[in-house]
């Protein structure tokens, strides 16, 4: 059976940042609350669909795993904020990037998206249905957030990470994987007013969370799913160079710290520059990890997430040989013509007047 590795990977956060100041002139908040609650200190607002922002991460993956479009066989994007409900996202990447050859296809597990994702593209290599698969994490979550809803609104971040999937005899890779979900904890994290349920009510777009609730089950879950999965891979906790958590709260990130017993080195964080991307926030912390030089070859990795479903999972990675691309391209998203507060309040003003 051969082994799924990642060959390539890319990012693409867009340029406006929004900071709490920016974000304390239109919401009842202050930087003070938002920092000592969550850890964040500013996020970005994509100018640009979901879907751009996703194809530009994947042009970055793909150049950094030396391969084109016509090598894909798969496309995978973990999304809960598509630009469209039909067709997939994953369709509309493939047809921006001219993959031809690639099945397309959306996944929904909210912020453990990206690691449902990987488990898949483990499905399609390990069974030979596919050789290469390209797993994106995409999300433009500010279409969403409703800005008089004060305890999400402040907490969400714009962006898409992707990764090149690929087989491999080699022993590297995904060393464990485990997954669950607790579909009657839903309405703890929920966005009202879209979907079929909602079509001739007067739903309010907006995301809506038991805070404390999430917190809680957060707190355990990624803590019980990251000492799992060391164990499954057959590793000790020492062992383990860099865990790559999802990124929803500091204190949360901090707890899972913690209960390894790790030091503050071996716990990826960025939540303060971009808050809480869902789905796209591993891919988008993985691939600036591998840029900034903290994942080096051959280090042992763990992704681990929980999120809207409620939806967990973990699975312990172990890195190849290659940390440098074998491309980059100089390819940006074209340059926004609003701030990213003006962006927020725009569309705010067009949903709710
Ligand atoms: O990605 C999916 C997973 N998501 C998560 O894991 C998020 C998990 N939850 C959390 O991170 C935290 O629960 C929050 C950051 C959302 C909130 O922190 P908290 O310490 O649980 O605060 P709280 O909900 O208990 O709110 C405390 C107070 C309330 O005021 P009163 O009733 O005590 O007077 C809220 O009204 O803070 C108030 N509040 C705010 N104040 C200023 C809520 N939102 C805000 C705000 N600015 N943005």
């Amino acid at each position: 059976m051969k082994n799924a590795t990642i060959t390539g990977w890319g990012r693409c956060v867009p340029p406006q940042i929004v900071t709490n100041d920016d974000l304390s002139t239109v919401v009842d908040t202050s930087d003070e609350w938002i920092t000592s609650r969550s850890g964040i200190k500013e996020r970005r607002v994509s100018h640009v669909n979901n879907s751009d922002m996703a194809t530009l991460a994947a042009r970055r993956a793909m150049a950094a795993a030396g391969v084109t479009s016509d090598d894909l066989d798969y496309i995978i994007v973990a999304t809960c904020t598509p630009d469209r409900q039909i067709p997939a996202a994953a369709c509309i990447v493939q047809a921006k990037l001219g993959a031809m050859q690639a099945a397309a296809s959306d996944i929904n597990a909210g912020c453990t998206g990206f690691i449902y994702g990987l488990s898949m593209a483990h499905g399609l290599i390990a069974t030979g249905t596919a050789g290469r698969v390209l797993l994106i994490g995409s999300e433009r979550i500010s279409s969403y957030l409703d800005l008089d809803e004060r305890s999400t609104a402040v907490l969400f971040g714009d962006g898409a990470g992707a990764v090149i999937v690929e087989a491999t005899d080699r022993d590297e890779g995904i060393k464990s994987m485990h997954l669950g979900a607790d579909g009657t904890g839903a309405e703890a994290l929920t966005a009202t007013g879209l979907g079929t349920e909602f079509i001739g009510q007067e739903a309010r777009l907006a995301i809506i969370m038991d805070g404390q609730e999430i917190f809680k089950n957060a707190v355990k879950r990624m803590g019980d799913e990251t000492v799992d999965a060391i164990r499954n891979a057959g590793w000790e906790e020492t062992e383990v160079d860099l865990v790559i958590p999802h990124q929803a709260n500091a204190r949360i990130i901090d707890a899972v710290r913690r209960r390894i017993k790790a030091s503050e080195d071996q716990v990826y964080v960025n939540i303060h520059k971009y808050g809480n991307t869902s789905a796209a926030t591993i891919p988008i912390a993985l691939a600036e990890a591998v840029e900034d030089g903290t994942i080096k070859p051959g280090a042992k990795l763990i992704f681990v997430a929980f999120g809207a479903g409620l939806t967990w999972g973990a699975s312990a990675f172990q890195w190849g040989d290659r940390v440098d691309p074998i491309a980059t391209i100089d390819d940006d998203l074209p340059t926004p013509d609003r701030t990213g507060i003006e962006i927020l309040v725009e569309k705010h003003k067009a949903l709710y007047g």
